[in-house]
């Protein structure tokens, strides 16, 4: 059977860094309190020049680089992003003609941080169905332009940048012994839609708007949600959290990440980490996560990944992969 395979990584993060003491002159806040409550130390911030598809297109050409690729490989672009350079057109088709790419096709994907993990299940569908055989799944996020810079139970979450993903078709044998994606468990629930969104929209106020979050309330959701769609997941994979090498979570806050993979009985050495490094990145927070543990040797070829994301709407979702 047709796997879809990775076959390179790729990251981009804005230039400038800000510290979470870079605050404490702007609001009320505390770098004891910001690192105690969500593991962040720092985060990147995008300079005017920067947008989400400058480094959307900067994450997918080191991808491409990574897996030995042109942009003339490409069959389809898959952006996930809630942060698009214009509310039309797609900012997939900016980076498509910014790479110099004038065949295939590009779309955006909007399901905030679930953003690439419902991308990467996505491009699986195109790539399992033949309707494409190399797709670069990018996640690229500029929250810094939609933050409420005055709003301290906010502002000091989020950071910009952007990861790329080659996903390539494979042979497989149909057993969890393949490489590439082997599950997936998608899922959405509108209930709680006021519970984090942007107060702005081009069908109602006409404006871009500002990101609103009722914290706790969010908190309390995210990790019944994050375990039972992981437990889906592994169900449907036939595996339990024994088999996993590497667990690549949405990197929202580590309390979070800690509580799910306790819950899980997922072994803290096996969870990879970088909201310290990044803040909550949205939709680029998983590849940038990924882009780390591969560069840093930590994924290897043949290692079982379990990528996880729960955000706005909220969604939420995870994909089992054999790297
Ligand atoms: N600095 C200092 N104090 C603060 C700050 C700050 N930056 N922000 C809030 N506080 C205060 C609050 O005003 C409150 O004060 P009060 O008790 O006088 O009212 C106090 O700290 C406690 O506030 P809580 O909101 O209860 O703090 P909590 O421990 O829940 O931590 C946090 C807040 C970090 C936001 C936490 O709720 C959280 O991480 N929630 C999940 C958020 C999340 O994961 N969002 C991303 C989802 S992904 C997506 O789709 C974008």
């Amino acid at each position: 059977m047709i796997r879809s395979v990775v076959r390179g990584m790729g990251a981009a993060l804005p230039r400038r860094i800000m510290k979470n003491a870079d605050f404490e002159g702007m609001v009320e806040t505390s770098d004891e309190w910001i690192a105690q409550r969500t593991g962040i130390r720092q985060r990147h911030i995008a300079a005017d020049d920067e947008t989400t598809a400058s480094l959307g297109e900067a994450a997918a050409r080191a991808a491409l680089d990574d897996a030995g690729l042109t942009p003339a490989d490409i069959d389809l672009i898959v952006l996930a992003t809630s942060t698009p350079n214009n509310t039309f057109p797609a900012t997939a088709v900016d980076i498509q003609n910014r790479l110099g790419m004038h065949h295939g096709f590009a779309f955006d994907l909007q399901a905030v941080c679930s953003g690439f993990v419902y991308a990467v299940a996505t491009a699986d569908l195109y790539i399992r169905g033949g309707l494409a055989k190399r797709i670069l799944v990018i996640g690229s996020e500029t929250f810094s332009r939609i933050l409420d810079w005055s709003d301290r139970s906010t502002c000091v979450l989020f950071g910009d940048g952007a990861g790329a993903m080659v996903l390539e078709a494979g042979e497989g044998a149909g057993s969890i012994a393949d490489h590439g994606v082997l599950a997936a468990s998608l899922r959405s629930d509108g209930t709680h839609k006021d519970k984090l969104y942007v107060d702005g929209g081009p069908s109602t106020t006409g404006t871009v708007g500002h990101l609103r979050m009722e914290g706790r309330e969010v908190f309390k959701h995210a990790v019944g949600m994050i375990t039972d769609v992981i437990e889906a997941t592994f169900s449907a994979a036939g595996i339990t959290a024994e088999d996993l090498d590497w667990f690549v979570p949405h990197q929202a806050n580590k309390r979070i990440i800690d509580a799910s993979a306790k819950k899980l009985g997922i072994a803290e050495r096996k969870v990879v980490v970088t909201v310290d490094l990044h803040g909550n990145t949205s939709a680029a927070s998983v590849p940038l996560a990924l882009s780390v543990a591969v560069a840093d040797g930590r994924i290897k070829k043949g290692d079982l990944v379990l990528l996880e994301a729960m955000g706005g709407g909220f969604t939420w979702g995870a994909v089992l992969l054999r790297w």
